[in-house]
């Protein structure tokens, strides 16, 4: 019997991404999305466009685009808007951040110059590296979190939008643990009226999009909506969210190679990674408070993936640093290394050496599209909560209390399959294959 396929609202008219932070991430996204929509480059590293899904058995040679099986907004109908704490258009913010070719900015002037961003929701404790000056003034938090929703539906009357995604792409806060105030909504309403410093600006916006019915993201480490109050309000409001952490180069690099040791019954002894980077996140991480909370959303994924617990002797006793240095000739080309030494039959050591000579927004532009228009197309399904099929993008990702999280790239990438097959009524796929070799006689 076929399975059942899920009611999913239609993806028509306008949709509003709405980006808190508009700095080299969120502006490379946006010129992208502005150069792709007018031919001068492809999607290249997005899934939702480029990406193809296997439906049935491997002889029935169906394989469509994943935006041809369930239905995404097109790119023409994606209005872009957001609030950054410098006044600078995405024009000039895209210029500043040096990712892209003067040439190409030039051809997109007009769209990203269209693009200002909305005084931001901002404390300097949580951000210390940054001093702005295009900030909201309030009363209270509860005040800033009002003036956030009337900006959201401001923005979406104007833009002419039926529907928003809020995609945080704002800098990395500093560390914080979740504390009795983030505990539950009635305590965490409480706290923002009272302007607990235990309310982060991340969570003011994450409260703001979800009052309005407004899926948000976190694509920093930031605690932001991985706290039972605001997950408590996600479900009451039947909105999605996701998070925390963009996965795009070392991360990316760990959970596909770390899977593939474990796979093997390969040990590990030590897994040193250190990065350049010479781009405002790097600057911002410079400061230990936003690296500390970076450092624990990149530590988490090898105990997570390796089982330590369940292999002792494999897995048992490594070392595992990771570092990231303020570099500023390099830009937003960053440069990872990693030595890993790893071992093998009857304990002899060998060493792995990456050496990712990437571009950090060119890896997180494509991730925070497919983000945004998954997250719409999870709020026309009727999702609500933890979208944990995302995992697949994040580097600490979200999920249910008493679960671990799930790391290893592959098992992402299968969940995400699976789910997008589960809603478009097809079956799942187990790769079990037996019935190809099962003959009759
Ligand atoms: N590029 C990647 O590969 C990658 C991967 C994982 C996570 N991230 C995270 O994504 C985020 C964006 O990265 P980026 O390279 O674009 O950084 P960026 O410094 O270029 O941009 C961040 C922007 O956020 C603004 N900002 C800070 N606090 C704000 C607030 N409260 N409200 C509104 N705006 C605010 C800053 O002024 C800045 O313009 C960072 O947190 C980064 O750690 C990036």
């Amino acid at each position: 019997m076929k399975p059942k396929k899920t009611n999913i609202a239609p993806a028509s008219g306008r949709l509003a991404l709405l980006l808190p932070g508009m700095g080299a991430v969120a502006t490379t996204l946006i010129a992208g999305v502005e150069a792709i929509r007018r031919g001068l480059a492809p999607p290249i590293g997005s899934v939702t466009q480029m990406g193809r899904i296997r439906l049935g058995k491997r002889t029935e040679g169906r394989s469509p685009l994943v935006k041809e099986l369930v239905p995404l907004a097109a790119l023409e109908d994606v209005r872009f808007g957001g609030w950054d704490v410098f006044p600078d258009s995405a024009y000039d913010s895209a210029v500043h951040a040096k990712v892209l070719e003067p040439d190409l900015l030039e051809q997109l002037r007009e769209p990203l110059s269209a693009v200002k961003p909305m005084p931001a929701v901002f404390a300097p404790e949580y951000v210390k590296r940054l001093h702005g000056t295009h900030v909201k003034k309030g009363k209270s938090k509860l005040e800033l979190g009002e003036m956030l929703r009337a900006d959201i539906r401001a923005f979406m009357k104007a833009e002419g939008c039926e529907r928003a995604v809020m995609l945080w792409c704002a800098s990395t806060e500093v560390y914080i643990e979740p504390s009795a105030v983030h505990g539950d909504l009635a305590a965490f309403e409480k706290a923002l009226a009272k302007s607990d410093p235990a309310i982060a600006p991340s969570m003011i916006y994450a409260w703001a999009a979800l009052k309005e019915g407004v899926p948000f993201a976190n694509g920093a480490p930031n605690l932001t909506v991985d706290v039972p109050a605001l997950q408590q309000l996600a479900k009451e409001q039947r909105v999605p969210v996701a998070g925390k952490d963009f996965k795009t180069g070392q991360t990316l690099m760990k959970t596909t190679i770390a899977p593939m040791l474990k796979a093997r019954m390969l040990g590990l002894q030590g897994w040193f990674s250190t990065n350049i980077l010479g781009n405002r996140d790097g600057e911002v991480l410079d400061d230990p408070g936003s690296f500390k909370t970076k450092e624990v959303s990149k530590l988490s994924v090898l105990e997570h993936i390796l089982q330590p617990k369940l292999y002792p002797d494999l897995y048992g006793h490594f070392d595992h640093k990771v570092t990231i240095h303020y570099y500023p000739p390099r830009a937003d080309n960053k440069e990872g290394w990693d030595a890993i030494d790893i071992v093998g039959w009857l304990g002899y050591p060998m060493q792995i050496k990456v050496n990712f000579q990437c571009r950090d927004s060119i890896l997180a532009a494509p991730v925070a599209l497919d983000i945004a228009l998954f997250m719409d197309l999870a709020a026309r399904a009727g999702m609500k909560g933890i979208q944990e099929w995302l995992s697949f993008y994040f580097k600490s990702p979200m999920h249910a209390e008493g679960l671990y999280p799930e790391h290893d790239l592959f098992i992402q990438q299968s969940k995400l399959k699976n789910t997008l097959r589960h809603l478009a009524g097809e079956e799942l796929i187990t790769h079990l294959g037996l019935d190809y070799y099962e003959s009759e006689a």
